[in-house]
């Protein structure tokens, strides 16, 4: 499989499920046994969280910002928390609170490139990194673009669900010209879909008019199970019961859109 090296999980508005994206996709990735690692790129920490990893004598993500060098990126990494006999660990680059001091709104062009020149020095020992971004657009999301491949758009099926995919495609444009001409949108992710709401029914008929093939199937149901899942550090693809299987399927099929990226039209928003 050839895979998008370093794929950003982002959204402008918060709480729209990023980091349960990051998760599904890593458990995927796990499944799939890919050598995988999972940065943490908001001051929040949830990934790290949710991937059960522990952080005791290492150093974290905002020490890699300070300081991007091999040795401090190898004392970021650690394990997850997930493991099963012959599979590839998952790694994560730690989450921290002091994140937050790397996230200004006007970072320097020597600051934004600081995760990627921090990447380059592990990126040949990964076939996939997941950046879980933090919900804005600040300087931290557009040091995550810097070292991105792909980015993918998390949104919800809501009111103001086009306005803030349309805000954060065309942001991502803006950096593809202004910075990083490798950068380009994967797609949206559409999360939390009830199948009997008809409010759900008609935004998502509005994103697809709107976005067209950038929509990315499927779309994601909302279920407990993820969840329970999260709330337990364990893979989703290691949850019991017919839901979580129907959810590691989902996630399946998007990390293979992923590994397949490349072939999907461009956007290219009328400026
Ligand atoms: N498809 C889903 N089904 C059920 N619960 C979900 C689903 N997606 C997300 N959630 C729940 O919604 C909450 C917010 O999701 P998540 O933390 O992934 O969002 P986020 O975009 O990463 O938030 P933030 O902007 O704070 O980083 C979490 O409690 C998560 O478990
Ligand atoms: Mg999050």
């Amino acid at each position: 499989m050839v895979l998008m090296h370093v794929v950003s999980i982002s959204s402008l508005k918060g709480g729209v499920g990023k980091t349960t994206v990051t998760l599904g996709l890593a458990s995927a990735a796990f499944a799939a046994n890919l050598r995988t690692l999972v940065v943490d790129f908001d001051p929040q920490s949830d990934v790290s969280t949710g991937l059960g990893v522990d952080t005791r004598d290492h150093l974290n993500v905002a020490d890699v910002l300070a300081n991007p060098k091999l040795k401090t990126v190898r004392q970021a990494i650690a394990p997850a928390g997930w493991s099963a006999p012959g599979h590839a660990p998952i790694d994560v680059m730690i989450g921290s609170p002091s994140a937050v001091n790397f996230d200004g709104p006007h970072p320097t062009a020597r600051e934004v490139w600081r995760l990627e020149e921090a990447l380059a020095t592990v990126e040949d020992e990964y076939d996939l990194v997941l950046i879980d971004c933090a919900p804005s657009l600040n300087a931290l999301t557009r040091t995550a673009w810097a070292a991105s491949d792909r980015v993918v758009v998390v949104t919800e099926p809501g009111l103001f669900s086009v306005a803030a995919a349309d805000r954060a495609l065309r942001a991502i444009e803006e950096v593809r010209r202004g910075l990083s001409p490798r950068l380009q949108p994967l797609g949206l992710i559409i999360n939390r879909v009830r199948a009997q709401s008809l409010e759900h029914q008609f935004r998502i008929q509005e994103l697809r008019d709107m976005f067209g093939p950038l929509v990315l199937q499927p779309q994601l149901p909302e279920r407990t199970s993820l969840q329970q899942a999260q709330g337990a550090a364990r893979p989703v693809h290691a949850w019991p019961g017919e839901a979580a299987a129907d959810m590691a399927r989902n996630f399946d099929q998007l990390l293979n859109r992923i590994s397949r990226a490349g072939k999907i039209g461009e956007y290219a928003p009328e400026s």
